[in-house]
């Protein structure tokens, strides 16, 4: 194993020592190094804010973009930043004109205020929220196309599918969902919150409509960063949650002015990047993905439960069955959570989905196996 992971790279976050941090995937960490470049760009901003806004944030957020839209394979002229994936979805979502009968298809595997969102365009409109069901365990790419593909209906306007699924941790066949939409003209919205600096992407190359990502999970950047990229034929009709000063002034105009705000985060991004870089991007992901499949195959075997998804279909983050028969409820789930943190310090989400309990571990650069045997412990405790 690279002697920078692990242990060694702990001191590069400001992760609390007490604490074995299992959960990059809901807010990411951001190292010191990117929150010192955070700060320089915020007593820039205090020194001359009027100079800072008027004439260096243009130029700055310019740059910002081509050093991300580099890292995702993506032409600049299509990339905004946003504040998170949330907005990305929203823009999208509020930018098309749905009317009555028309079906938005997602899955069942959204991310719960993605279909909130989804479900709320839908109601004001007259069109419909159609969900596809991907009962647990996850058997396989193929099962997944199948169903997708099984929904489209002449009346569906959009698809939302997610690069990275949140609670079941299950990166999605998104190229192949992509082709079946594309085959049967549905426009696609790609939810890939957690696939920048997760997954190698090409985002030219694999064509959505739209995708959105968080810079702020696996990327390294501060709170608040993240993207919408639209396919050169899908530019015009996109706008901002916000409707200010650029408006009709093209994609770039329209969404790097959504009033006055704290832009540090975005122009911080090229250090998340340079920070992922420096630790071998191709490496780190690597070390990621393997940790993740490994300590899962193994609480999955200490705890004689099983995996959400296949091997095959995992990122740096791995959703498991918890040894429990507690009822499978979000109180229980919840109080599974707060016992793991606050009698055996272990950080890690827990979520009922369908009739069971499940954890979902991450697996970043700052971690190693101590800190899931932690866990494994900590659920043994418990469970007794
Ligand atoms: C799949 C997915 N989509 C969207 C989001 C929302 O991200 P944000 O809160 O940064 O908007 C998340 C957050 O974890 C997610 O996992």
């Amino acid at each position: 194993m690279n002697n920078r992971f692990g242990r060694a790279a702990r001191a590069e976050f400001c992760l609390d020592e007490a604490v074995a941090f299992l959960n990059h995937g809901s807010f990411g960490a951001t190292p010191r190094a990117v929150l010192a470049a955070q700060d320089r760009w915020r007593a820039t901003m205090e020194r001359q804010p009027v100079h800072f806004m008027g004439r260096l944030l243009p130029r700055a957020l310019d740059a910002a973009r081509a050093a991300l839209g580099d890292f995702l394979g993506a032409d600049p002229a299509g990339l905004v930043f946003v504040e998170n994936a949330s907005a990305g979805v929203n823009s999208v979502l509020r930018s098309l004109p749905f009317g009555p009968g028309d079906e938005i298809l997602a899955t069942a595997l959204g991310y719960p205020a993605v279909l909130n969102a989804a479900r709320y365009t839908a109601a004001r409109t007259g069109a419909r929220l159609v969900t596809v069901a991907l009962p647990l365990p996850i058997r396989g790419p193929a099962a997944i196309c199948d169903a997708v593909a099984a929904a489209l209906t002449p009346r569906t306007r959009l698809a939302i599918l997610d690069h990275v699924t949140s609670a079941t941790a299950c990166v999605m066949p998104i190229a192949a969902l992509i082709e079946a939409c594309r085959g049967a003209g549905v426009p696609v919205l790609v939810d890939g919150a957690h696939a920048p600096g997760m997954l190698a992407l090409a985002l030219d190359d694999l064509g959505a409509d739209w995708y959105t990502g968080n810079c702020h999970k696996w990327l390294f950047a501060p709170k608040g960063a993240a993207f919408l990229h639209a396919r050169r034929d899908r530019r015009d009709g996109v706008h901002p949650l916000v409707i200010s000063h650029g408006v009709d002034n093209g994609l770039h105009a329209a969404f790097d002015w959504p009033g006055t705000r704290d832009f540090t985060a975005w122009l911080a991004v090229p250090d998340g990047i340079a920070f992922h870089r420096s630790h071998d991007s191709e490496a780190l992901r690597t070390h990621n993905c393997r940790l993740a499949a490994a300590m899962a195959a193994e609480l999955a075997t200490r705890w004689g439960t099983g995996p959400a998804v296949p091997p095959s279909m995992l990122g740096s983050m791995a959703t498991v069955r918890l040894p429990f028969a507690d009822a499978a409820t979000p109180e229980a789930a919840l109080r599974v959570h707060d016992r793991l943190i606050d009698d055996h310090g272990v950080e890690v989400p827990v979520w009922a989905i369908g009739e069971a309990l499940w954890l979902r571990i991450s697996a970043q650069i700052y971690n190693e196996p101590a800190d899931y045997r932690r866990l494994a412990d900590a659920v043994a405790a418990i469970a007794h």
